[in-house]
């Protein structure tokens, strides 16, 4: 079957790497995918949010089945669009992906389910919002209520922060119409985790654990980021933990989803903070994350293509989905001013070098010029690595990494280092 995979980052490498080994797989082209992988399928001079152009490059090239990596246009509704013109697209419909769209929806339907969240009140002006601010604790979390590309969160250690936060989102609009509505939430303390599933609509089966480093530099400091790194599973989330999460987080959520009549399907992250052994949810997202794709697909043992049709079509439950016993790690290699701004056209060295077969070198953000393979965007490469023990997939992705280099380069040097 002929596959499209929309996007262009390190999540839909991943995904596509893992998509060709499939024997249901004859041809893949992206949409509109970057140099890393140009080497591996066919791509598209097609915007990921130019639905009508996807539409119809699917219905002219006989597509399949067509995987949808980033929220934009699951949010914009293009898994409805390609269903109208009975053709399968894998996430959710528009009306699920409002659970990564509105995060007031989400906390509505936590709230309504009794699953364990941080504690909130939705606003809808600057002054309603000003007249909550002492009666919260701090430090407080103001949360821009729409899209922002990771960038609508405040953590204010004190309420003129927090008055501050709440200037630019709602009148200043610093975050355009996704400030409109803002959630003022409880701050959480703990440890956290992500939990990403495979969901049909009926039937919701989780993926084994990682975990992701968002913030810039070693030891957590500095800005937010998309993600700077990841490793699976995590130890964290041993046995009685997965099966707490599952018991008092997943569980509840697809009975809840089947009570309020919400046929979601795809993959739901379910990003969790666990605070003194109690997990709690902090957001949902309705795709799989970036950079966590990237050492779940290592770790993956089943065809993803049969996992992703059987969610297309309901058949969840009767799908095998097994994970590799050994460890993975991804270090993200960003290139200068990221996060508050990237440089792009930076050549990149050494690409080329013998890597061992452990080792996939991931393009998240590349262009091929004249000048051979440049950056091209904030987050550039993952250096991913699978090994029988995390201390040994750590050591093999640094090792890597090293052959590795481009002007102004930035990567933390402790992913899955777990013993500081
Ligand atoms: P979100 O997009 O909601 O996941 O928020 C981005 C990041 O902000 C999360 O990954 C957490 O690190 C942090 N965060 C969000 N909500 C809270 C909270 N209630 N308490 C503490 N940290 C939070
Ligand atoms: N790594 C975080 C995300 O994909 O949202």
């Amino acid at each position: 079957m002929n596959i499209l995979v929309v996007g262009g980052g390190g999540r839909e490498h991943a995904l596509i790497e893992k998509i060709k080994e499939s024997e249901l797989c004859e041809k893949i082209y992206c949409a509109p995918g970057n140099a890393g992988i140009a080497k591996v399928a066919e791509c598209l001079p097609i915007a990921a949010t130019d639905i009508d152009a996807l539409v119809n490059f699917a219905r002219e090239n006989q597509i399949g089945l067509t995987v949808v990596g980033p929220e934009a246009p699951l949010v914009a509704g293009i898994v409805d669009r390609f269903e109208a013109e009975g053709m399968k697209a894998f996430g959710p419909s528009r009306e699920c992906a409002q659970f990564e769209g509105s995060k007031a929806y989400t906390k509505k339907f936590l709230q309504k389910h009794n699953i364990p969240t941080a504690q909130y009140k939705e606003v809808h002006s600057f002054d309603e919002a000003v007249s909550y601010l002492d009666k919260f604790s701090y430090p407080l979390v103001v949360k821009a209520d729409g899209l922002a590309a990771g960038k609508g969160v405040f953590i204010c250690p004190t309420k003129e922060d927090a008055y501050n936060s709440l200037d630019e989102v709602m009148n200043k609009k610093s975050l355009g119409d996704s400030g409109n509505v803002v959630v003022l939430e409880e701050y959480l303390d703990g440890v956290e985790t992500s939990a990403l599933c495979f969901v049909d609509g009926k039937t919701l089966v989780p993926m084994t654990s990682s975990k992701d480093y968002k913030r810039i530099f070693d030891n957590d400091m500095g800005d937010n980021t998309g993600g700077m790194g990841t490793f699976s599973p995590n130890p964290m989330v041993d046995e009685a933990m997965a099966e707490k999460i599952e018991k008092t987080i997943l569980s509840p959520i697809m009975k809840g989803f089947l009570e309020d009549g919400i046929s979601f399907k795809g993959v739901l992250y379910v990003g969790l903070m666990i605070c003194a052994g109690v997990p709690k949810v902090l957001e949902f997202n309705v795709r799989f994350g970036d950079p966590e794709t990237q050492v779940l697909m290592l770790r993956l043992e089943s065809d993803l293509v049969r996992i992703m049709l059987s969610c297309c079509d309901g058949l969840l439950a009767t799908q095998e989905v097994l994970w590799k016993k050994e460890s993975a790690v991804c270090v993200v290699m960003a290139s200068e001013g990221y996060p508050a701004t990237s440089h792009k056209g930076d050549v990149i060295d050494g690409l080329d070098s013998m890597f061992e077969d452990n080792i996939k070198v991931i393009h998240a953000a590349t262009k091929l010029t004249d000048d051979g393979i440049v950056t091209d965007g904030g987050r550039v490469l993952n250096v991913c690595a699978l090994a029988g023990t995390l201390e040994e997939a750590r050591e093999d992705a640094y090792a890597a990494l090293g052959k590795i280099s481009f002007n102004g380069m930035q990567y933390r040097k402790d992913i899955a280092k777990l013993d500081k």
